[in-house]
């Protein structure tokens, strides 16, 4: 289907919220998945749980802060599947605060998980994917790089940098056949999300114009068509999915 049919898809932070739903997504349309996780215990359960939904999905530890890790993630890869066709840069946390409250370690984790860590797994992947002439890097950005939000000066800085990062490398890479896109979700209903204070939430509902949170599926249904040959010629973009609340 769309031309993904037995290629290999890495998905960073694969066993979360929106990251279910995109192995889910790329399992059904054929591809090879596999899914970085943290928690081995946490990650055989959810391994288990996809399988009993019909969906193959491989697990591979590594904490996509750490370039050591990712480059042992890398050559394993590379040498058992012969490189990764698609890459889900989607590994992301949250350490909200207002800023006269933040601390080092509440910054320096937030950047270090969502944006040190597209250098570090996109390093290993992407001389793969320009010599097959063929490869997709999507990065999985935010409403919040795109617009800021109180209490998240560390999480809107990590999530506008991927998208400069999307630009500069779909300009290195477009000859060569490898896409490099960003996706801006707005407010999905996931763990993430249900984890700010609930009258917090309900006002950022309110200003949603379709009225509600958006689908893991809904995220999961862009990637597929990025990742597939129809989205050829879309490159450098940043798509936003987020019921309206963002424009432009
Ligand atoms: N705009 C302006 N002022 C605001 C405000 C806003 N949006 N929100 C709160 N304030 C005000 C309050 O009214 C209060 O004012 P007073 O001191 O005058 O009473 C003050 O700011 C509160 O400041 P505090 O430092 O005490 O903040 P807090 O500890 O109560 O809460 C917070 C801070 C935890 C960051 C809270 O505002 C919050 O949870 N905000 C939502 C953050 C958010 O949207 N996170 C998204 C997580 S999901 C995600 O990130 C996925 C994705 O990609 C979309």
């Amino acid at each position: 289907m769309n031309g993904l049919d037995g290629k290999v898809a890495l998905v960073t932070g694969g066993t979360g919220g929106i990251g279910s739903a995109i192995c889910a997504r790329l399992a059904q349309a054929g591809c090879k998945v596999v899914s970085t996780y943290m928690d081995e215990a946490q990650a055989n359960e959810w391994q288990a749980r996809m399988a009993a939904a019909g969906h193959d999905v491989a697990l591979i530890r590594c904490d996509v802060s750490s370039f050591d890790d990712c480059k042992a993630m890398g050559d394993k890869l590379n040498a058992e599947f012969g490189g990764v066709d698609i890459l889900i840069n989607n590994a992301g946390i949250t350490k909200d605060g207002t800023f006269r409250k933040m601390t080092p370690e509440q910054w320096n984790a937030v950047l270090d998980v969502n944006l040190v860590s597209v250098f570090n797994v996109t390093r290993q992947f992407i001389d793969g994917m320009l010599g097959k002439g063929w490869g997709r890097v999507i990065n999985i950005s935010s409403i919040n790089g795109q617009k800021g939000q109180f209490g998240q000066t560390n999480y809107s800085a990590a999530k506008a940098g991927m998208h400069g990062f999307t630009m500069s490398l779909a300009q290195e890479t477009a000859r060569k056949g490898v896409t490099v896109n960003s996706i801006s979700p707005g407010y999905i209903g996931t763990d993430m999300v249900m984890a700010i204070a609930e009258d917090v939430r309900n006002q950022i509902i309110a200003q949603i114009p379709v009225g509600r949170l958006g689908k893991p599926e809904e995220i999961a249904a862009l990637v597929a068509f990025l990742a597939g040959e129809d989205a050829a010629f879309i490159t450098g973009a940043n798509i936003a999915a987020n019921g309206g609340q963002h424009m432009g």
